[in-house]
Parts: structure tokens; sequence; C-alpha cells
């Protein structure tokens, strides 16, 4: 334990002497990589997804990454375009892109049978995979990767909160459970989770214990299960959590939904508190 420490330590250390920061390979470059559609062999399988780059991308500023994860029988290109926010559909890139002030650039992955089943950890390898190949190319921040996803993709960002904690800064996960698995999940790893009490398609109580596994591990202090205020949600901020590894919870009276509002609202809180939750994180 001590001599791991001590190697953490010291490479901080190095970093911070050599102002290295932690900026991707791919700053610096002139870029291949556009808005568009690509393919990538992973473990032998032609994997689809999707870049979207903020406007006037700048080579030399080191952006976000934001990864977003479809539902079970969406599409990477539905997140993309958007759907329907009235009848259960998401905006474009869970709503995070309109309000990013292009500082961050999404990717967007295409799930086998629409679906992150992550049979043998498949869908964690594409990541792995996406990760090395749009920071060689693209100028990214390595320090704020970031995950998020609605039901089966809310999944998909729990199973990488298990498996690559060290790799993401934080996920948000909305109305999800586990169904893509946790290999490893004993790390940190700041967690915004999203649920609706009458969700009738993956129960709240599913929401729940996924959340509670980074309440224990952040070191958070458990409270009363927080209800929703009528037709409001509630919004519960975890105390005495580790530093930089947040817990908030958003419970709302809704079902399956990734788009819920509050009463008398037409916005969907779900990107607001996403992005607010993304952004408290600066570079390291
Ligand atoms: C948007 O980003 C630009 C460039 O970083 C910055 O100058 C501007 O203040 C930002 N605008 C808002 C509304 O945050
Ligand atoms: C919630 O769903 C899980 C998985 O389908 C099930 O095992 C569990 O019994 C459900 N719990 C409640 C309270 O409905």
């Amino acid at each position: 334990m001590r001599s791991h420490t001590n190697i953490v330590v010291a490479f901080v250390l190095l970093m911070a002497t050599l102002g290295l920061a932690a900026k991707s390979a791919g700053c610096g470059k002139t870029p291949t990589i556009k808005s568009q559609q690509y393919s990538i062999s992973v473990n032998g399988k032609s994997r689809q997804y999707y870049m979207k780059l903020p406007n006037n991308y700048n080579k030399d500023r080191a952006y976000r990454l934001v990864f977003t994860w479809h539902q079970l029988g969406g599409s990477a290109q539905k997140i993309v375009n958007g759907e329907n926010i009235n009848q259960g559909g998401a905006l474009p890139y869970y709503g995070l892109n309109a309000i990013a002030n292009d500082s961050a650039i999404f990717v967007v992955p295409q799930g086998l049978n629409n679906g992150w089943g992550n049979s043998g950890g498949e869908d964690v390898t594409f990541f792995d995979n996406l990760v090395k190949t749009v920071e060689a190319d693209l100028c990214v921040e390595t320090t704020l990767r970031f995950s998020t996803g609605f039901s089966y993709g809310g999944a998909m960002s729990f199973a990488l909160a298990c498996a690559r904690p060290k790799e993401i800064r934080a996920i948000a996960v909305l109305s999800g459970s586990q169904l893509s698995g946790c290999s490893g999940g004993n790390d940190p790893i700041a967690y915004y989770g999203q649920h609706g009490t009458k969700d009738s398609v993956l129960n709240v109580s599913g929401g729940r214990a996924i959340r509670d596994r980074f309440v224990k591990n952040n070191g958070c202090t458990a409270v009363s299960e927080p209800q929703p205020n009528g037709g409001n949600s509630v919004k519960t901020v975890y105390k005495n959590c580790k530093p930089d590894y947040p817990v908030t919870w958003v419970i709302h009276g809704g079902d399956h939904n990734p788009s819920q509002v509050n009463s008398g609202s037409s916005t969907p809180f779900a990107p607001q508190n996403t992005w607010e939750f993304f952004t408290q994180f600066e570079a390291k």
C-alpha cells in the first residue's frame, strides 16, 4: 500500500514539475476526427460510434470527454438526433451539448443488438479502445472524462464506474440498474443518479442499490431514503464523502423517463443536474 502511494505521489509531483497536466496526445495535432460516424474493430467485431466536436475546435484546448450511452432498443443515432421528450425520449446528447458551451467532445457508442450486455467485458473494452483512438487524435483533458446514459445506458455507465474508476471522473446514471455487470466496483467515483419511484421498467430499488455501492465506496454518510415532493424531484447531496468523490441523488415521482420535469416546468432536469455535477470538477 505504502509503496503504491509513494509511486502515485512521485508521479503527481513529476507531472506538476514538468507542467504536463493531463492533456492527451492529440493536443496540438491537426485533427482527423470530425463530427460523424466511425467504425472500430473490438475483439474482432465491428463497432460503430458517432463523434461530436465542439464548434471552432481548438487543437490546443484540452476539452472534457463525455460518453453518452443509449437505452435498450435506442441507438447512437437517436442520441445524436434526440427524440421526442414528451414520448419518453431524451434530448440530443442527453441535453448536454446544448449547455456545454463548446467545452466538451461527445462520444456516442452504438450497442450490439442495441444494448449493453457487455459480454466478457466487451463493451468496457470498446470504451478503452475509444478513449485511445479519440485521445490520440483530439485534445482531451484526461482527468475530465465523463459517462452518462439512461436505462441500459445508465447500467453501462455504472459498469464503467466499477471497472474504470480511475479513467473516469464522474458518471450520471438516469434510471439505471445493474445490467451490464460490475467488474471491480471497489473504488470510489463521483456519482450522480436519478430515478422515479413509479419506474415500471427498472424499479427504483435497483437504482438505489447501484447508488449505494458508491455511497459506501466514496465514504459518504448514508441517509434515510429521500422521497419526491409531490410533482417535484428532491435532490440529496450526500455528506462526508471523500474529497473529489461526491454523490448526488435525485428522486422523482415519475416513471422510466430520461426527460422527467418538475411541476410547472417543461424543461427536463437531468441535463442541468448532470452538467452541474460534471463541471464541479477541474483538471487535476
Ligand atoms: C463559454 O466559453 C467561452 C470560452 O471558454 C467563455 O469565454 C465564455 O465565458 C463561456 N460562456 C458562458 C456563458 O459560460
Ligand atoms: C425490483 O426489480 C428486481 C429485478 O427485476 C426484483 O428482483 C425486485 O424484486 C424488485 N423489487 C421491488 C421492490 O419491486
